[in-house]
């Protein structure tokens, strides 16, 4: 059914999802914004491709951990500018928070890495931390100098998981309102689905480069929704140096000189003559040698969920309901505000 090991990890996790979908939402209105059980596959899916312990029960904690950070970045972050601000009752609590949670998830690496380092063999790779393990082994024997080191693999471990978890949650999240307020678009996704796929078996990645209107929806749902508005702070070798800078992605995917009608949501605008056309311009990851390392997981699971959704069904407004607004929530990455929506078999919306 699937074609490389990533995407049959991917894969097993859209089917999940999908049959939470049949089983819970067909024809019933359904919270778009619940969180928990599309952080757990998207959660479990980045524990599985990076450190293959999805299954241990206190996962569900540890999720819990990261989204909480979450919320309390937006009270803290003041002080990475105003670093006073940390003597501020609330925001000393979110800082100290932070930093308790920080503690509690890199302990829970720590078991991993103690795990993975017992069971470690050199001749079958199971994931990024026996990669990670094993390199560092090579340089410790050669004598070279290097950067690993068991802090820094926990390190990392803390940055992929909290990097990777809210942002997709959150585009699958806007991509399902975004749909649901356009059915055109829909429409045409799914045209494209019958055509290249079919109804016999589920989408594959193979299939995209055949799928340019589903593609190019998914860049328009990263333009429109600014899950991520602002980059990390980079600090400047020049202007002057040591200048820390923030790159402003909001201030590029909404300005009306690079786009028509930027408020609007129109996949349109990322095809030329059939093909999709990203303007260099438009930089979602960011750009250089800090951008995001998740922009082809994240295209990866995007495609599959929407694909898959959208073969079976329809995403409509409930019976009775003002369509929602798209407005978003701002954090570290900005999710939509909560609403509801009907999952119904294609065809039957009202
Ligand atoms: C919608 C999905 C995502 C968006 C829009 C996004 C966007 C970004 C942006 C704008 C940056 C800042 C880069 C810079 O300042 O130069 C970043 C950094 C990062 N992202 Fe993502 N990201 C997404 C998903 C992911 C996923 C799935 C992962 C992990 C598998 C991930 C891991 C990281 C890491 C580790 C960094 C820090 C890189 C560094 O500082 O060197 N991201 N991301």
């Amino acid at each position: 059914m699937f074609a490389t090991k990533t995407e049959v990890k991917v894969g097993v996790h859209v089917l999940k999802e999908l049959l939470e979908f049949r089983t819970l939402r067909a024809g019933t209105a359904y919270a778009g914004d619940d969180r928990t059980r599309q952080s757990l596959h998207v959660g479990s899916l980045l524990m599985s491709m990076t450190f293959k312990n999805s299954e241990d029960k206190t996962f569900l904690h540890l999720l819990g951990l990261m989204e909480e950070g979450f919320k309390l970045f937006t009270l803290a972050m003041p002080v990475n500018f105003f670093p006073f601000l940390r003597f501020v009752p609330g925001v000393n609590y979110a800082y100290q928070k932070i930093i308790q949670n920080r503690t509690e998830t890199s302990s829970y690496f720590k078991k991993i890495v103690d795990e993975h380092r017992r069971t470690l063999d050199r001749e079958e790779i199971r994931d990024f931390v026996d990669a990670y393990l094993v390199q560092q082994e090579k340089y410790k024997t050669s004598g070279q100098h290097s950067y690993f080191s068991e802090e820094q693999l926990i390190q990392v471990m803390n940055d992929i998981f909290s990097a990777g978890l809210e942002n997709v949650t959150s585009t699958i999240e806007w991509a399902v309102l975004f749909l649901m307020l356009n059915p055109r678009v829909q429409k045409r996704i799914q045209s494209e689905i019958d055509e290249v796929v079919g109804s016999k078996r589920l989408p594959q990645l193979e299939d995209m480069s055949r799928m340019p209107y589903t593609e190019a929806t998914f860049w328009e749902v990263l333009r429109r929704s600014n899950v991520i508005a602002l980059g990390n702070t980079h600090n400047t070798l020049e202007i002057p140096a040591g200048t820390h800078i923030l790159p402003n992605l909001y201030a590029i995917n909404m300005d009306p000189n690079l786009w028509i009608e930027p408020e609007k949501f129109e996949p349109q605008r990322f095809l030329r003559n059939g093909k999709v056309y990203k303007p260099d311009h438009f930089i979602p990851f960011s750009v250089g040698r800090r951008m995001c390392l998740g922009d082809v997981l994240t295209k990866m699971e995007v495609f599959l969920f929407l694909s898959s959704l959208l073969q079976e069904f329809d995403l409509c407004v409930p019976d009775h309901a003002d369509p929602p607004k798209a407005l978003g929530i701002v954090a570290a990455s900005m999710a939509p505000k909560p609403y509801q929506v009907c999952a119904v078999p294609r065809n039957r919306c009202q």
